[in-house]
């Protein structure tokens, strides 16, 4: 069996680890934590980074930062993870669940602008496939109804939109480390800050909820608890072995994106029609995380990976909308989300990993476009 992702090791994870251990201290936020962040600016071009236990506790300590409470709204889109509405309906918000466009998974200001109301607090967007929003317009929108933009870049590490890095866009972005992301370390994350003035706060929110940071910079005598917070840091263990990763993230991008190019140009002009390709846009360079196939519609995409299944392959579909998911009803008003909907119905994932072979990807390639042509024959 082909399998959908396979977690990529680069070879130099032990000498980092062993760096760690030599270094007589594996709790976090120590020297290769503080590495991992140095590096995780530069790629990201924000004025600070903090290294988090995931994606999804990067998303909690943006919405502590937010500031948002009960009965606050928040609009999230649809089509994404649960993580990025859950940091948020945590802190007492209500999610309100803002479509896909047409052309893209992705929220635009055009799905957001009607749902804004007196009570949003926040806008957050999911750069779904590693291809950003439309940032300019949506942070023009936020900033004229002076709304916080929070970023939900879990799968956008090393992506730019008008050549910026996803990372110094808005004030709050999220990254993942999760294994099944471009670069991983088994479960990880990071929350960039482009604010310097969050920063302190983060500091004390990341660690526990006690200024222990400023402690160990000599700053404070003392440490104690001084804010909410919880344990949202990694282990230097976990940075170690991100550490590998981002040393190889160059020839890691790179590869992921001749893998990208070679479905595309590969499926371009083959497909029958009703069947569409990632449309990308021209202000936009992104990071390959993810390759999808649009299918005309829900029996055809279970077709597909039912068919690439026998053939030994492993397919799947992404997300399920939240707005109709069990605990999304909860908050359901009659606005709809009829583009995630098409988006969860139609949508499958080829794999796509460093390791998959150019034979096997060739195999992948001419199993889809069999598949393809059967289900409309
Ligand atoms: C858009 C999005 N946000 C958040 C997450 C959660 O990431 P993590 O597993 O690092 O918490 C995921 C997971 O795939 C995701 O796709």
């Amino acid at each position: 069996m082909i399998p959908f992702n396979k977690p990529y090791v680069t070879g130099l994870e032990q000498d980092y680890l062993e760096q760690a251990v030599r270094s007589g201290r594996l709790s976090g936020n120590g020297i290769m934590t503080r590495s991992v962040c140095n590096r995780l600016q530069n790629i990201t071009g924000a004025s600070n980074v903090l290294l988090t236990t995931s994606c999804s506790t990067a998303l909690d300590m943006a919405a502590i930062l937010s500031g948002v409470g009960h009965g606050d709204e928040v609009i999230v889109p649809s089509f994404t993870f649960p993580s990025t509405a859950n940091a948020f309906v945590q802190r007492g918000a209500v999610p309100v669940f803002a479509d896909s466009t047409d052309l893209h998974p992705n929220v635009s200001a055009d799905t957001i602008a009607h749902l804004i109301t007196e009570r949003t607090s926040v806008i957050v967007v999911t750069h779904y496939a590693g291809v950003p929003c439309n940032m300019d317009a949506i942070n023009r929108l936020a900033g004229q109804h002076n709304i916080l933009v929070v970023e939900d870049a879990a799968m956008a590490l090393g992506s730019t939109f008008n050549n910026k890095p996803v990372g110094s866009l808005s004030p709050l972005t999220a990254f993942s480390f999760h294994e099944t992301k471009v670069l991983g370390c088994g479960e990880g994350g990071a929350l960039a800050l482009q604010r310097s003035d969050l920063m302190s706060r983060a500091e004390i929110i990341w660690e526990k909820g006690t200024n222990r940071a400023a402690f160990q910079r000599g700053q404070s005598d003392h440490y104690e608890w001084v804010d909410i917070g919880s344990s949202f840091l990694p282990s230097e263990i976990q940075a170690a072995w991100l550490m590998a990763q981002l040393k190889e993230a160059e020839s890691i991008l790179n590869k992921r994106a001749e893998q990208w190019n070679r479905y595309y140009l590969s499926f371009q002009h083959v497909l029958p029609d009703g069947f569409a390709l990632p449309v990308i846009p021209e202000n936009v360079h992104h990071n390959g995380s993810i390759f999808y196939v649009q299918c005309p519609d829900r029996q055809v995409r279970n077709y597909l990976i039912s068919a690439l299944q026998r053939a030994g392959i492993m397919a799947v579909f992404h997300y399920l909308p939240l707005h109709s998911s069990k605990m999304g009803q909860k908050w359901r008003s009659d606005k709809t989300c009829n583009q995630a909907e098409k988006w969860s119905d139609t949508l499958v994932r080829l794999p796509l990993y460093h390791t998959l072979s150019v034979q096997d990807q060739q195999f992948i390639i001419d199993q889809v476009v069999l598949a393809c042509r059967h289900s409309v024959n």
